[in-house]
């Protein structure tokens, strides 16, 4: 992928004015946090063709083989406080999920916190890293993968049931540059949204693609695993459920779908 070609079809004013393309990296959010710790502004994004390292959430490690998706991070430099940063990871898998819709007129389903799906398969995940004082952060770094044109044998066999990609979701070839440039511009609008609203806008739109409201779920939050219904997404884009009568709300946690229907 080329930088240049890439940034003259953007119509960004601050995301992606500057992208570096990288054959291969470790993470590009590990090469992203040093560039951010040197002082790069706000808006850069860090690509690579191949990530030797990809990491996911939970210590997991995201494949991320040479050429066929989109491997990237964002360097952001909110003036928010720590507390308000889980609210950029809804945001993010929002601007995901419109992007793909409107490229590829599907319809993307969230999964709580911010994987995002078609056909009920990942195709895409979210990962921040923050850099924060006690009331301020100093940078956040939020790497994005989408399984572009990964078709099922690019998958190690493991992830075959669970993940996917938008070819093959699809049914045809994808080009990355032209989701880049869609997801980096739903980004911006959302982003500098939240900057002047908060988190209130994204939440509507998030809960319409969240798949998960209204169905029984797991939700492992630390060593517990808590069973109940997905009833709504909170303003701070806590996940709230009620187990037993009782409301719990969650701001992290990994989510399994037990059932399509719940009960309160
Ligand atoms: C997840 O769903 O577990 C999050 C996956 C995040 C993967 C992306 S790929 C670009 C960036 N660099 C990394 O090492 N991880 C993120």
């Amino acid at each position: 992928m080329d930088a240049e070609t890439i940034i003259s079809v953007l119509q960004t004013r601050v995301i992606g004015r500057e992208i570096l393309c990288l054959d291969t990296v470790d993470s590009t959010n590990r090469y992203a946090r040093e560039l951010a710790e040197h002082g790069a502004a706000e808006g850069v994004v860090v690509l690579a063709e191949e990530q030797t390292r990809g990491r996911g959430r939970l210590d997991r490690t995201w494949h991320s083989p040479p050429g066929l998706g989109l491997w990237f991070s964002l360097i952001l430099r909110p003036p928010i406080a720590p507390a308000a940063a889980p609210g950029l990871s809804l945001l993010t898998g929002l601007a995901v999920a419109k992007a793909i819709e409107s490229q590829l007129h599907i319809t993307a389903d969230l999964k709580w916190p911010n994987d995002c799906l078609l056909y009920d398969k990942k195709t895409a995940g979210i990962l921040i890293d923050l850099a924060a004082e006690a009331k301020s952060v100093r940078f956040i770094v939020v790497g994005i993968g989408i399984n572009v044109r990964l078709l099922t044998d690019d998958f190690p066999p493991e992830l075959r049931e669970t993940a996917t990609s938008l070819a093959v979701a699809a049914g045809h070839s994808v080009d990355r540059e032209t989701i880049l440039a869609a997801v980096l511009t739903e980004f911006e609008t959302d982003y500098f949204r939240f900057l002047a609203e908060g988190l209130t806008p994204t939440i509507g739109p998030y809960t319409r693609r969240c798949g998960l409201i209204g169905c029984q779920v797991d939700i492992l939050a630390g060593r517990k695993t808590i069973r109940g219904t997905a009833v709504r997404i909170d303003p701070s884009g806590a996940l709230v459920l009620v187990a037993n009568g009782q409301e719990h709300v969650l701001m992290a946690g990994e989510v399994t779908r037990v059932r399509k229907t719940g009960t309160i």
